[in-house]
């Protein structure tokens, strides 16, 4: 399966694809936090990174590609995979639609997790990282088994320097302006699950996403 998972920043991205990808045994790919992967490194492009990242705004589009096109060449995706966060633009749109056609691949489906941005600063100003694994808790919806640390791997858990009230404003001006534009284009193609997320709890959205895909 070849999928994609699209919303507003703090729309339940992330939370949600961690559970499509253990039922339907397929890699997430996610460009935030191959991102932050590289800003951990402390690397000059970790730097550069950083610089667009902190303060919200999109990474350019040539190097975002760059870095997912080596990402995806890697074989681990060959038995499908979804992609979280990417394509955000219309020109990464496009890349992607020429790379399956070039790879002779389908995409099967676009999720859509619609949250109204009422909810969304909570949310992410709520928000606890795991910097290993880049699994999202929240300190009040959805809190660790224990304090700050990650269920899934045991890392203590980070707040992301981007979860900032200013930083939150300008990713959700950003998504407005760019990436809505980009679920229209694929509403076009019949491909998009639309589920209706606010005030939802986790398990009921993913429950609504996996009766719609199968
Ligand atoms: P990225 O990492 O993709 O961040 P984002 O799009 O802003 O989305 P988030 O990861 O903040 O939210 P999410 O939807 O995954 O929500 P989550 O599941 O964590 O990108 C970061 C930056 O990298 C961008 O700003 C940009 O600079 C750059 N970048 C990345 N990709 C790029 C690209 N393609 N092009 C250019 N630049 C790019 O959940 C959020 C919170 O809500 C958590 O606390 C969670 O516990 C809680 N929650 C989840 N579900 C529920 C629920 N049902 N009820 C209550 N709380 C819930
Ligand atoms: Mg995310
Ligand atoms: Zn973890």
């Amino acid at each position: 399966m070849i999928s994609l998972i699209m919303g507003l920043p703090g729309a339940g991205k992330g939370t949600q694809a961690d559970l499509i990808i253990d039922k339907y045994g397929i890699k997430h790919v996610s460009t935030g936090n191959i991102f932050r992967g590289a800003i951990a490194e402390g690397t000059e492009l970790g730097k550069e990174l950083a610089s667009y990242m902190n303060g919200g705004n999109l990474v350019p589009d040539e190097l975002t590609i760059s870095i997912l096109k080596e990402e995806l060449s890697k074989d681990e995706y060959k038995a499908g995979f979804l992609l979280d966060g990417f394509p955000r633009t219309k020109v990464q749109a496009e890349y992607l639609n020429q790379m399956l056609e070039d790879m002779n691949l389908e995409l099967d489906n676009v999720i859509y997790v619609n949250v109204s941005e009422d909810e969304i600063m909570g949310r992410l100003t709520g928000r606890l990282t795991c910097p290993n694994c880049g699994a999202s808790y929240h300190a009040v919806n959805v809190p660790p088994k224990v304090e700050n640390t990650c269920d899934k791997c045991g890392n203590e858990l980070i707040t992301r320097a981007d979860d900032t009230v200013e930083s939150v404003t300008n990713r959700l001006e950003v998504a407005k302006s760019q990436t809505l534009p980009v679920i229209d284009f694929y509403q076009e193609s019949g491909k998009v699950i639309e589920i209706e997320a606010s005030g939802k709890s986790v398990e009921a959205v993913f429950s609504e996403i996996t009766k719609s895909i199968g």
